[in-house]
Parts: C-alpha cells; sequence; structure tokens
C-alpha cells in the first residue's frame, strides 16, 4: 500500500508534532480537532517551530511550502481519503474507542489506523473497529519534530504487510523505527518508568539528594539528564498515570526481582547452590 494522505486526530502536543513531520516528509495531512481554536493553536506552533527550524537550516523546503500541505478540520468526514489515520487525542480509552468506531465507517476499507498512546493497549483500542488486521501502534516521543524514535507496535492480529507499510512510513518521516510489541509501556516505558520511578524511592530513602541523583546519572551513566529533571519534563501526572496502568497489568513486582524464570529457588530455604 502506497500511503499518501496522512490524517491525524488531536492538534495537542503530540498531534501537532506528528502532522508537522508528515507534511515536511511530503505528505498532504488533515488534522482532525474538536473546536476551531484548538486547531489554529495547534497550527500556530506549527508555524512557529517551522520557523526555527528554517533558521537553524534544517528545513528543505520554506515553512510556507510546508505548511500548505496542512489542512485542518472539525469533521471526521473529511479525513475520508486518508490511506493512514495516526490518533493523538487524550489518553482516555472510551474517548478513544470512540473516535475509531466513528472512522471505521467513514475511511476506505484498507486506511490503517494508528494510535500514538503511550500506555493504553493496542489491542484494546482495535476492538473498537472491525479491521484489527490494520490496526497499529505509532508511538512517537516528545518533541516530535526532535525526537528521532519511533516505536511501531503491532498486536497478534496486525497484518505483516500493514506492520512493514506503517515501518517504512516511520522511515519516510526522516525517523527510526523500532519493532515493539503490544505488551504494556512497549520498549521505552517499560525501562524507564521503573527506572523513573526509583530515582524517587532512592530520594525519598536518603541515597542522595535531587541534584546529587540527577548528577550521579548524568555523569556516571552518561545520560543527557537526570531523572528528576526527565520527570519534570514528562510530568509527575503522567508517570503516575503510567505507572497506574504497569500495576494493572501485573509487572508490579518487577523492578525488585531477581530476573531469573526459576523463582523458586529463591524461596527461603532453598539450597544455595541451588541458585
Ligand atoms: N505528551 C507526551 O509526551 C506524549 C508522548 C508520547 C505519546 N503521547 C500520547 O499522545 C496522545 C496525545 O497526547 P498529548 O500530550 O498530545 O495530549 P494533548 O492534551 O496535548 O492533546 C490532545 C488533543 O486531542 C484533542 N482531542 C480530544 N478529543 C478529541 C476528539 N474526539 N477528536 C479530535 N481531537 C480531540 C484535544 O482537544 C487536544 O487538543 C496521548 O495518547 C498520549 O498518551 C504523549
Amino acid at each position: 500500500m502506497n500511503i499518501q494522505k496522512v490524517g491525524v486526530l488531536g492538534c495537542g502536543l503530540m498531534g501537532s508534532g506528528i502532522a508537522q513531520v508528515a507534511a515536511t516528509a511530503g505528505f498532504g495531512v488533515t488534522v482532525l480537532e474538536v473546536e476551531q481554536k484548538l486547531l489554529d493553536k495547534g497550527f500556530a506552533g506549527i508555524e512557529k517551530s517551522l520557523a526555527k527550524l528554517a533558521e537553524k537550516g534544517t528545513l528543505k523546503e520554506s515553512p510556507e511550502a510546508v505548511r500548505a500541505r496542512l489542512k485542518g478540520t472539525t469533521k471526521p468526514a473529511d479525513l475520508a481519503d486518508c490511506d493512514i489515520i495516526i490518533e493523538a487525542i487524550i489518553e482516555n480509552v472510551a474517548q478513544k474507542k470512540e473516535m475509531y468506531a466513528g472512522l471505521d465507517g467513514i475511511v476506505k476499507k484498507d486506511t490503517i489506523f494508528a494510535s500514538n498512546t503511550s500506555s493504553i493497549s493496542i489491542t484494546e483500542l482495535m476492538t473498537a473497529t472491525k479491521r484489527p488486521e490494520r490496526f497499529i501502534g505509532l508511538h512517537f516521543f516528545n518533541p516530535v519534530p526532535l525526537m528521532k524514535l519511533v516505536e511501531v507496535v503491532r498486536t497478534i492480529a496486525t497484518a505483516s504487510d500493514v506492520y512493514e507499510t506503517a515501518y517504512d512510513f516511520a522511515k519516510k518521516l526522516g525517523k527510526v523505527p523500532v519493532r515493539a510489541s503490544d505488551k504494556s509501556g512497549f520498549i521505552v516505558n517499560r525501562l524507564l518508568v521503573p527506572y523513573l520511578l526509583d530515582a524517587i524511592r532512592a530520594y525519598e530513602e536518603g541515597v542522595g539528594s535531587i541534584e546529587d541523583i540527577d548528577n550521579a546519572m548524568k555523569l556516571g551513566c552518561g545520560y543527557p539528564m537526570g531523572p528528576f529533571t526527565l520527570l519534570d519534563f514528562v510530568g509527575l501526572d503522567t508517570t503516575d498515570e503510567r505507572a497506574r496502568i504497569f500495576r494493572l497489568h501485573c509487572v508490579q513486582q518487577l523492578r525488585h526481582t531477581i530476573p531469573r524464570d526459576d523463582q523458586q529457588h529463591l524461596s527461603p530455604g532453598a539450597p544455595t547452590q541451588a541458585r
């Protein structure tokens, strides 16, 4: 399948970034929002970002040429001719499902549905549609125009050709795609969230001050920023919500458990040589 026309749902922080990179890569993009004033706000942000990139010399065309490929709408029917729809509305299962169910009857039969969700199961979202085999996760990172990674997430129902089309599409956007399966947190948040939570616990236990923990991870591990600075960027509310979803999916004990599958040998009284 040849993707030409891209639909983006939501023109907030992530949706506007995704729309911007898709238009920059040459795709025609239609962005759906609930109100015109939210579209105006999102597009103003895109224009500012494009102007900055042009100033830095990293844009191949004029900002106006990129902007001309972007359209905004408040009517779902205007997405009818899109080849791929990337959803980036608020992190709410019911609202996302309602959105997909409505669009399922509007768009073409072979249109691919993608979600940018950070923590909701792609499998659960796909059940709102009659196209489970054409449903994937495309998880971008903030700020989208600058962050290179996209996690391309497949469910057990995703058709291989759909998955490869989405993977290639992410490359065409100038991103580096990684393959992930539909497990809580995918790759990045699966590893990152416990690390951020551990940083808070380390501080609470008096292991070090916030500044020292940040410096330790920056200078000792070569991370670009420490966990507390990163927590400020991600937001404590977002981290808390992601941690809640991890707990729901039964990986809550993983962080402090030795990663081996013969845990019975670790029970009290088990012979030492069995370890
Ligand atoms: N913020 C991040 O760092 C980040 C990173 C990766 C993924 N995500 C995911 O991206 C998604 C969006 O996050 P965000 O930070 O951009 O949120 P946001 O609140 O900035 O933007 C969401 C936008 O969706 C719009 N919206 C809500 N319902 C809508 C509907 N029915 N139709 C059209 N538009 C609708 C809202 O008006 C709002 O402008 C979430 O699923 C989130 O988990 C966020």
